[in-house]
């Protein structure tokens, strides 16, 4: 109860102060008096306790704002509670400090923010909604954030329609099949479906000048940190940073000498162009729309190259924007989730309410 003592100290004086006692005089009228005040002083004491509950700060909404922009003054959402000098703090983010104590300069028109496009190719089984529940709960953490979704099947689901009504986040919604032939066991996944992503980008871009905006290739088995998403938005061309347990290893990174990526911490098959995983690379819009063929290739693409044969039609090694410390920070893992075990399943005697899962 902070308010609780200077509140209560005037209402006293009012009551039991020495204009009114030199009025009455006597001893009863002080016993009165008294009487009169520790009869009122349980109502003094709620209202009191009212009024302190009422000044008190509201409850944060349940959709909590975004906490990482690379824009840190004046923005609502741009707190950032791992930059505060602590051991998680880079080298290179010093004019990101806060500027909490200093007089307030005025105000200056914020650079708008570019967005994110995520694509995330996603097909239906038994673990999909776990998995896009979690994705959906890093996402709509991160400031100006479109979601494209793209189902590998025929026609949209209605789990998948559903779960983004009500994800809370700016979405598109697409499909494309992956035409059977390509459904085997060493081919590469999700081609068609992050073509039909980036198509719809380009379209939508198509008319206007480009807005500031970044593409990354976000699968829906991965975790991803909060601070990837901060260091990915400043993404000039194409930008790269490391992968926690892919390849073999517990990460792979780009090797990065002078600020330069000039190779690759690999252990398998380190004679790829570009030696990173899908999750590894951010594009700026930019470059997507000034690039319009560059698409994944079915044709002519070995295991593991997809990345490669991408990202040689649109930049170049040296090119290579490094991020997350010079390449030196895990922000991003290649997590893949265990079959599930359904051998209980019943054939017969089903529950008696359906229930999705
Ligand atoms: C690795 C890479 O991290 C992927 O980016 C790459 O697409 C994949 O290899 C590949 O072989 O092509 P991995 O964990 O083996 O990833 O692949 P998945 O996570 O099973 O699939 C990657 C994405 O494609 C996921 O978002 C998944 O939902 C989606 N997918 C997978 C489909 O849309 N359809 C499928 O039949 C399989
Ligand atoms: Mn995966």
């Amino acid at each position: 109860m902070r308010s609780g003592v200077p509140r209560l100290a005037p209402l006293r004086g009012r009551r039991g102060g020495p204009g009114v006692r030199e009025a009455g005089g006597g001893c009863a009228m002080k016993s009165v008096l008294f009487s009169r005040f520790f009869i009122l002083l349980p109502w003094i004491l709620i209202v009191i306790i009212m009024l302190d509950v009422d000044t008190r700060k509201p409850a944060p909404p349940l959709t909590p704002r975004p906490y990482f922009s690379p824009y840190m003054a004046g923005r609502g959402g741009a707190r950032l509670p791992l930059r505060k000098g602590g051991p998680e703090s880079g080298p290179g983010r010093s004019s990101q400090k806060s500027n909490e104590s200093g007089p307030h300069p005025p105000p200056q028109p914020e650079p708008p923010l570019p967005t994110i496009y995520a694509i995330t190719p996603t097909y239906s089984r038994p673990v999909q909604k776990a998995e896009l529940t979690r994705l959906a709960n890093t996402f709509r953490q991160v400031a100006q954030l479109h979601w494209i979704l793209v189902e590998d099947a025929a026609a949209r689901s209605e789990l998948v329609s559903r779960f983004l009504a009500r994800a809370g986040l700016p979405s598109t919604h697409l499909h494309v099949p992956t035409p059977r032939r390509y459904k085997r066991p060493g081919l590469p996944r999700a081609t068609e479906q992050r073509n039909a992503g980036l198509t719809w980008l380009r379209q939508r871009h198509q008319h206007q000048r480009a807005q500031p905006g970044v593409l990354f290739f976000a699968d829906d088995d991965n975790t991803y940190s909060l601070e990837l998403f901060q260091e990915m938005r400043t993404t000039r061309k194409v930008s790269v940073w490391p992968v926690g347990l892919v390849g073999g290893r517990r990460y792979e990174r780009p090797l990065v000498e002078n600020g330069k990526v000039v190779g690759w911490y690999t252990g398998w098959r380190a004679d790829r162009p570009f030696a990173i995983d899908m999750a590894g690379f951010a594009v700026s819009l930019q470059v997507i729309l000034s690039n319009p063929k560059a698409v994944f290739k079915r044709h002519g693409s070995q295991p593991g190259m997809q990345e490669s044969d991408f990202l040689k039609q649109i930049t170049t090694v040296e090119e290579l924007e490094p991020k997350a410390s010079n390449c030196t920070k895990v922000l991003v893992w290649h997590t893949r989730t265990e079959k599930v075990n359904l051998a209980n399943e019943p054939k017969y005697h089903l529950d008696t309410v359906k229930i999705e899962v």
